[in-house]
């Protein structure tokens, strides 16, 4: 959508001023809206890794980020439907840092639907995560939507079952960003035998939203910001008409355009991550943190870090990332180009240029 279209925020910031400076009708406003029964919105939080340290004790800015984010969602004007928890709640998967994720989740006034994390699944393979969130893929519809969840950070059987003396060291070696022993997530075939089957009863004109923790696409495998069978999970969306692919994992804003299929990946509300200094640099090198960003500051910890609104705008993605420390941003489908678009970053007058570090 352009910048000209009226959003539901604007329309009852400038409805509230018309109606105190000019009595301007409210239904005329109303008008603006082609079908106001098919719109919505929802929340999305992401990535909270919360942290067990002793006794009562948790990392306190993990907690803090998914505290502030529980909070705002709640005050949001319009509700959102629902919220979505995006995956990585917890660091280590542990029963504690779960427990405590779902005793902070349950304080949201809305329903929500979980997304499988790797930092939640591999000590016990998501055994527990599933008494609390239950399961791991499923879809459901809403409002002439169908949302789609996946779990996307499985990987091979070899590698899950057979590498490693303990699950705590799985867990760890899963739970690095870098690290050369961890593995390249994957859909895996029975799920995408699941997908196709749940696709096969969506008419191609149905809005699909699908909901994954890693990219469902192949942007940088030294940090498993990967998924190797995304082609395969791609071409089973490719059909419909609009469809976005909606991801945490990389804790940084990306969005991309393949064929039909939207991509924009969440805020974490723990901490960023940086981007890769070239994405053609040695497979698992981990670049130096002194990126030339003006996204985000890999210095300031709480910098690029958030939660996100999103209005399905006739079936589309507009996806306003609250960001505790910086601007907000909202970045949308523009039809005009068809691709999704920083509504301001992508405007070369507004763009903020490269900052300079040292
Ligand atoms: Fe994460
Ligand atoms: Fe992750």
């Amino acid at each position: 959508m352009n910048d000209h279209r009226i959003t539901r925020r604007s329309f009852i910031k400038r409805a509230g001023a018309a109606a105190a400076v000019s009595a301007f009708p409210l239904s005329v406003v109303e008008m603006a809206f082609a079908d106001p029964s098919q719109r919505f919105t929802f929340a999305y939080i992401s990535d909270s890794h919360l942290q067990y340290v002793k006794g009562k004790e948790f990392v306190y800015n993990w907690d803090r980020g998914l505290i502030r984010a529980v909070a705002e969602a709640n005050l949001l004007t319009p509700k959102p439907d629902f919220v979505m928890f995006g995956g990585d709640l917890a660091q280590l998967g542990m029963k504690e840092e779960l427990d405590h994720g779902a005793e902070m989740l349950s304080r949201l006034k809305y329903k929500t639907h979980c997304v499988m994390g790797e930092h939640d699944y591999y000590l016990d393979l998501g055994e527990y995560w599933s008494k609390l969130f239950g399961p791991h893929h499923y879809s459901f519809d809403h409002k002439g939507v169908h949302f789609v969840v996946l779990n996307s950070i499985l990987t091979t059987d070899e590698w899950t079952h057979k590498r490693w003396p303990t699950a705590k060291q799985r867990m760890l070696e899963m739970a690095g960003l870098d690290n050369p022993n961890g593995s390249p997530f994957m859909v895996g075939e029975k799920q995408r035998e699941w997908l196709s089957k749940d696709l096969e009863k969506v008419s191609k004109t149905t809005p699909v939203v699908l909901f994954s923790h890693s990219p469902i696409q192949k942007l940088y495998k030294g940090w498993n910001f990967w998924t190797d069978d995304a082609e395969l999970v791609q071409a089973m969306l490719q059909p419909f008409e609009k469809v976005t692919v909606i991801y945490g994992h990389v804790h940084q804003i990306q969005y991309n355009q393949i064929g039909n299929i939207t991509f924009q990946s969440v805020m974490a509300t723990a901490w960023p991550w940086p981007y890769p200094e070239s994405y053609a640099q040695a497979k698992h090198a981990m670049p130096k943190l002194t990126v030339p960003m003006n996204r985000a500051d890999p210095f300031f910890e709480r910098d690029a870090t958030g939660w996100q609104f999103i209005d399905m705008e006739t079936g589309r993605v507009v996806m306003e990332y609250n960001l505790y420390n910086n601007t907000n941003r909202v970045v949308a489908y523009n039809p005009a180009t068809r691709r999704p678009e920083d509504r301001a970053y992508q405007n070369p007058a507004k763009r903020i240029p490269p900052q300079n570090h040292f």
